[in-house]
């Protein structure tokens, strides 16, 4: 096979780090795949700004139609984030038969379905890994590796920042705007940490795992949330006091009749095992009728344990290529389709 080119939505943290990986990764890409990984365009907004990482400014542009209408790339990464701009972009880019890879929760909560139907309608992939619990490979473990089973309870911290901000106000009081201001200073909140602090990432996050791991569809707006913004101070040492550690937690649960999804902070006891999960990390408890407990734990948020979920998806992708199986991923959806109309 000929090198695989890809363009990129975005070069800010993720995007950094997905290039990153791409250079320094080469060797194992090359034994993945069996064919070189090139970098060969990458929109922004602007392309005189100072970045984290060296790049040619010829290979950047403004301009999405030449990443996303160029004929030699094969797959297109989205890591700009927003959600009504890149839909558009990325419809166009399934459309121009091109496979995508995106990190993108707030785009896959609300219009995962209809994305995931242009894919198999095209023929292309279209993978989302990054988009929940950063480095943490959840969404394929509840597709693949527990394929067999019923899941009937997902709970866990899947939002980096507020994880890190609690830690920090519990552990070394920190005041929580000066905390807030190191996590987006990391890279680990969104461009408006409103989505962060207020729960929504959270609630996407959750809307996309209940989907996955009930097989079902979840509509964000069923999704009950409350954020941390209105956590005090004496709200966390007092909790401290009484043996109890702050975490915004979200839950799914499936019953016989009825499927909850929630995100709230709560209080859980010190010897609690996701009292323990500290600063950006994540971590997601899966119970199956089959396989019992497990639980997922890793880096939630930042450049390179996000971009790693990315660029393996750009693997996944990659070998679909070579095996010529593309369009397999949004199997799923269909599923959801027929869950709807037996419903109505
Ligand atoms: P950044 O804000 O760091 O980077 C965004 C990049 O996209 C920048 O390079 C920016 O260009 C470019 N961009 C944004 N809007 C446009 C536009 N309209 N036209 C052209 N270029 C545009 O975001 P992150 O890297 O942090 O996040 C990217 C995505 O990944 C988001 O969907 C986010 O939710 C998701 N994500 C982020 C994680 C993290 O830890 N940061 C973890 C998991 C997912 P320029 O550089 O010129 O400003
Ligand atoms: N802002 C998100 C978080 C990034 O803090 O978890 C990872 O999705």
């Amino acid at each position: 096979m000929n090198a695989i080119h890809v363009g990129l939505l975005g070069l800010g943290t993720v995007g950094s780090g997905v290039v990153k990986i791409i250079e320094d990764h080469q060797d194992k890409l090359m034994h993945q795949v069996g064919c070189p990984v090139k970098v060969k365009k990458v929109l922004v907004q602007d392309i005189d700004k100072k970045r984290q990482i060296e790049f040619g400014k010829d290979l950047l542009t403004k301009n999405a139609d030449e990443v996303i209408h160029d004929p030699e790339i094969d797959v297109v990464i989205e890591v700009m984030g927003g959600v009504e701009l890149t839909k558009e972009y990325i419809l166009q880019a399934l459309q121009a038969k091109k496979h995508v890879v995106t990190a993108n929760k707030d785009l896959m909560a609300v219009y995962g379905t209809e994305l995931l139907d242009a894919a198999t309608e095209n023929g292309c992939d279209l993978f989302y890994e990054a988009s929940v619990a950063g480095g943490i490979p959840i969404l394929r473990s509840l597709v693949d590796g527990l394929a067999s089973d019923r899941i009937t309870k997902m709970m866990g911290i899947v939002n980096g920042t507020t994880n890190f901000i609690l830690t920090k106000m519990s552990k070394h009081g920190s005041p929580y705007g000066e905390v807030l201001k190191e996590a987006q200073e990391l890279g680990y909140a969104e461009s408006d940490p409103t989505a962060d602090v207020e729960g929504l990432d959270a609630a996407r996050k959750m809307a996309i795992l209940a989907r996955l791991g009930f097989s079902m569809h979840v509509d964000l707006e069923d999704v009950s949330v409350k954020g941390i913004s209105e956590v005090t101070d004496e709200d966390i040492s007092y909790s401290k006091r009484l043996g109890y550690t702050m975490k915004l937690i979200g839950i799914a649960n499936r019953t016989r009749d009825k499927v909850e999804v929630s995100v709230q902070p709560t209080l859980l006891p010190d010897f609690h095992p996701l009292a323990s999960v500290n600063n950006e990390y994540n971590a997601v408890y899966v119970y199956g009728e089959a396989v019992g407990e497990t639980m997922f734990y890793g880096p939630g948020a930042g450049s390179l344990p996000t971009a790693t979920a990315v660029v393996s998806d750009l693997v996944g992708v990659m070998k679909n290529m070579r095996l010529g199986v593309n369009g397999r991923s949004a199997v799923l959806p269909q599923y959801e389709k027929a869950l709807k109309q037996s419903d109505e």
